[in-house]
């Protein structure tokens, strides 16, 4: 059985929770592959309300296998904590011995860091990812299965925590960390994660030649991605299909799908360019009648019309095969929507996403405008249920990405779901 994709295809916050756990009923395993805890994934069933960071979205199922890859970097206090919350134990989650460790050291250098950016600051979510990956990329990173060697542990901690004290005290005028208690700190933590901690992508492969269906649950989104987003407004993984690739330990063969899920609108947390944003009382009525604030950190979330220059850049940079798409009774009622069809940049159109940030600050969004719909979309599950408004905005949008919409959310909680057309065919 073939493995699928769920990826983000805009900047992180598309609503990819609820559809793991919707999608989750028929899988083996939900395999996480990049970033941290700073997503933040929202799950609503029966069962309750889960804000998930590190664990994948497949819990609530009790036959589905939770699987964090070596791409992810894991802080533990946040994994324990989630483990602790949801009565998790290692049939239901495994950790790989090969993904990165942040640090305490990670946490305080990412703050410090945006510290000492004042105005330019990215506005990252100060839980240590980048500095944790910058270790791994210049080989001083920690794995978690290093946590299984306390005696080694102990022998090369107090040098790095020496170096990295350097650094916090000299460069940035920091605290220093306290050795002591990062060395307690990763004992506790090898006492509690050591049955999680797997070889994990044994696991998934061994489920594939199995028959069994695995999906894999993307973090952050497209836009955001190290090497295809907007640079240097991103976050230090690859949320695009590449990074699901090294993230798991898994070949591209295993594709039977990989699915963009999009929301009817834009949004974006954060600094970075962000043409189709909405300023001024429109953004924050839409704010407010959506609940955009993060789930990690309670900001704000800058709201935009839907953008289709960057979807068509998305679909392609990670081949979707199926459009999902969420948030769309959020648009019920309005007059008019607007959908950004191309750019026009110092003068000249666009139908290209530019890779240069400061030129996609620059880029005036030229706008389609579509009439709104009165009837309501909420909790609707069946096709006949969609009024033709909102048919022709998903029609439009599925013309404009060219990718067609198999998925389309309705609402928060699992059963607010329409399937148009099985994405785990
Ligand atoms: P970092 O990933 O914490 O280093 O933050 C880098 C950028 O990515 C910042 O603009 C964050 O707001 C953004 N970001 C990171 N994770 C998420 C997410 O899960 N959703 C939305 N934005 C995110």
């Amino acid at each position: 059985m073939p493995a699928y994709a769920v990826i983000g295809a805009q900047w992180g916050d598309e609503g990819k929770g609820k559809i793991i756990d919707f999608l989750a009923e028929n899988a083996a395993i939900i395999a996480r592959y990049s970033g941290g805890n700073n997503a933040g994934h929202t799950v609503i069933n029966d069962a309750g309300t889960f804000k998930l960071h590190l664990v994948p979205s497949g819990i609530c199922w009790p036959h589905t296998m939770n699987v964090i890859g070596n791409g992810v970097v894991v802080d533990p206090d946040i994994l324990l904590k989630e483990i602790n919350e949801n009565n998790l134990d290692p049939s239901r989650l495994a950790v790989s011995d090969r993904a990165h460790l942040i640090m305490p050291y990670h946490i305080t250098l990412d703050n410090l860091e945006e510290e000492r950016r004042g105005d330019a600051k990215l506005g990252t979510t100060g839980r240590g990812v980048g500095p944790a990956y910058v270790d791994k990329v210049s080989r001083q990173g920690l794995r978690v299965g290093e946590l299984l060697d306390p005696e080694d542990l102990a022998l090369r901690l107090p040098d790095i925590i020496a170096f990295k004290n350097e650094i916090i005290t000299k460069i940035y005028g920091g605290k220093p960390i306290e050795l002591e208690e990062v060395f307690e700190k990763t004992k506790l933590w090898a006492t509690e994660l050591a049955p999680y901690i797997q070889p994990v992508e044994n696991q998934i492969a061994e489920a594939l030649e199995n028959d069994g269906k695995v999906i894999v649950e993307g973090a952050q989104g497209a836009l955001l991605d190290l090497d295809h987003g907007t640079y240097p407004f991103v976050t230090s993984s690859n949320p695009t299909v590449g990074g699901t690739l090294t993230g798991l330990g898994m070949g591209p063969r295993s594709y039977g799908g990989v699915g963009g899920v999009f929301k009817a609108y834009c949004t974006r947390v954060g600094a970075g360019p962000f043409p189709t944003e909405i300023h001024g009382a429109e953004g924050d009525a839409i704010r407010e009648q959506a609940g955009e604030f993060g789930v990690t950190t309670g900001r704000a979330r800058r709201i935009g019309w839907f953008d289709a220059v960057a979807g068509r850049y998305s679909a392609r940079v990670n081949g979707f095969d199926a459009m999902i798409i969420t948030k769309l009774d959020i648009l019920d009622g309005w007059d008019e929507i607007k959908v950004c069809v191309a750019y026009e940049i110092d003068g000249v159109r666009t139908e290209q996403f530019p890779v240069d940030a400061a030129m996609l600050d620059r880029a005036k969004p030229i706008y389609e405008i579509h009439p709104g719909w009165t009837e309501s979309t909420r909790s609707i599950t069946e096709e006949s249920q969609l009024n033709d408004g909102a048919r022709a905005y998903i029609r439009r949008l599925e013309e404009l990405v060219g990718v067609k919409t198999k998925i389309l959310s309705t609402g928060p909680r699992r059963e607010e779901t329409l399937v148009l057309e099985d994405f785990l065919a």
